[in-house]
């Protein structure tokens, strides 16, 4: 497995990285520990999970599957989303997130975390408060770096701005969402992230499955996530996006290859991507997923199948700069 810097940290970690938010959920105790245990023969050595990921059972089963070994992997968790009832069990504020990162170290078992995300921008906290609460764990020795995910573009460089004006801790790393049919990020987060020197990790690689080979405009499994999870079939509404599915297959059935595995290649061939999270719920899936490691990714094949999907427009509209037409280029 190949390793790389995550962003300017100086810690190298693999390429494809595992996420355990299956743990405790659609993974038993035991189908979770084959997985872990299938992914580091894989050579991975860097696990994602979170502290909403199944109430908590996900940074549980982690936690005990690494025991024996927590120097040899990069534990990454994160915090934002509601872990309870109470009106304060949630965000990122300093009250919420002192106690959020204790809580999974409880659940971890461990006495710091390698990388801690914020899970998602909050908009009612001051970004400077969550950025001051975060550098005083790291200053307690509860977290080594601090990373976000879903956040903009704009918000990684005025937390970026934040903290060097303060001195604490830069963000290290940004997690969004990022495959053929999610393209967003190309936009403006990956060009940042690769101009700043911040490592990206991406989540989704096969859009919740409909890039497995088991959906296609005429293809529909009966069970999986997004036959049931209604947050998911929202976000992957869009009936083109089967039609790209189809096509995926048809490359992937071309090349030899398992259209999982192509998919994941596509979306770890961007070159500011730093890490791919794979997520599954079994080790075949998982075996699936891994034969991403072994296809080569050339530039050409990368633009075949990004031809399935439409590029998202430039962050300045100026359409025409993609073109011949281009009076700005230098
Ligand atoms: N930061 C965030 O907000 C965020 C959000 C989401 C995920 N993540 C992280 O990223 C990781 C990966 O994301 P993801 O789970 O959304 O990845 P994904 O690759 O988009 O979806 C994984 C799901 O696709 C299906 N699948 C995967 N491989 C398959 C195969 N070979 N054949 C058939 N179906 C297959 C399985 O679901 P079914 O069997 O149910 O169809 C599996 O659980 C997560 O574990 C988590 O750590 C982060």
């Amino acid at each position: 497995m190949e390793l790389g810097f995550l962003g300017r940290t100086g810690v190298k970690v693999s390429r494809l990285a595992f996420g355990c938010m299956s743990f405790g959920g659609d993974a038993d105790a035991e189908t979770s520990a084959a997985l872990y245990g299938a992914a580091r023969d894989a050579g991975i050595n860097f696990f994602d999970t979170a502290d909403v990921y199944n109430a908590g059972r996900s940074e549980e089963l982690l936690g005990r599957l690494s025991a024996g070994h927590a120097d040899e992997v990069v534990i990454a968790t994160k915090a934002y989303f509601p872990t309870g009832k109470d009106a304060n069990a949630r965000g990122a504020s300093r009250y919420h997130l002192v106690r959020a990162c204790e809580a999974s170290l409880r659940r971890l078992g461990r006495e710091r975390v390698d990388v801690y995300y914020l899970h998602r921008f909050d908009d009612a906290t001051e970004l400077t408060e969550t950025l001051r609460a975060v550098e005083d764990l790291v200053r307690a020795g509860k977290i080594l770096y601090v990373a976000c995910s879903n956040y903009a573009a704009w918000q990684v460089t005025r937390a970026l701005g934040v903290a060097a004006l303060e001195g604490f801790s830069p963000l290290c790393a940004v997690q969004p969402m990022y495959n053929l049919l999610k393209r967003q990020a190309e936009v403006e987060l990956l060009p940042m992230a690769q101009a700043l020197g911040v490592a990206v990790v991406t989540y989704s690689p096969t859009a919740g499955g409909l890039l497995t080979g088991k959906w296609g405009s005429a293809r529909r499994p009966d069970t999986g996530r997004m036959t049931s999870n209604k947050m998911y079939q929202t976000r992957y509404a869009d009936p083109a996006h089967l039609v790209a599915a189809d096509g995926l297959v048809a490359i992937a059935d071309d090349l030899s290859v398992h259209p999982a595995a192509l998919a994941v290649a596509w979306a770890g061939g961007h070159p500011g991507v730093t890490s791919v999270l794979l997520g599954a719920r079994d080790p075949g899936q998982l075996g699936e997923l891994l034969g991403a490691a072994a296809i080569a990714m050339t530039t050409e094949l990368r633009a075949r199948i990004g031809a399935l999907t439409p590029e998202p427009p430039p962050a300045t509209d100026r359409t025409e700069e993609k073109s011949a037409n281009n009076y700005g280029s230098r």
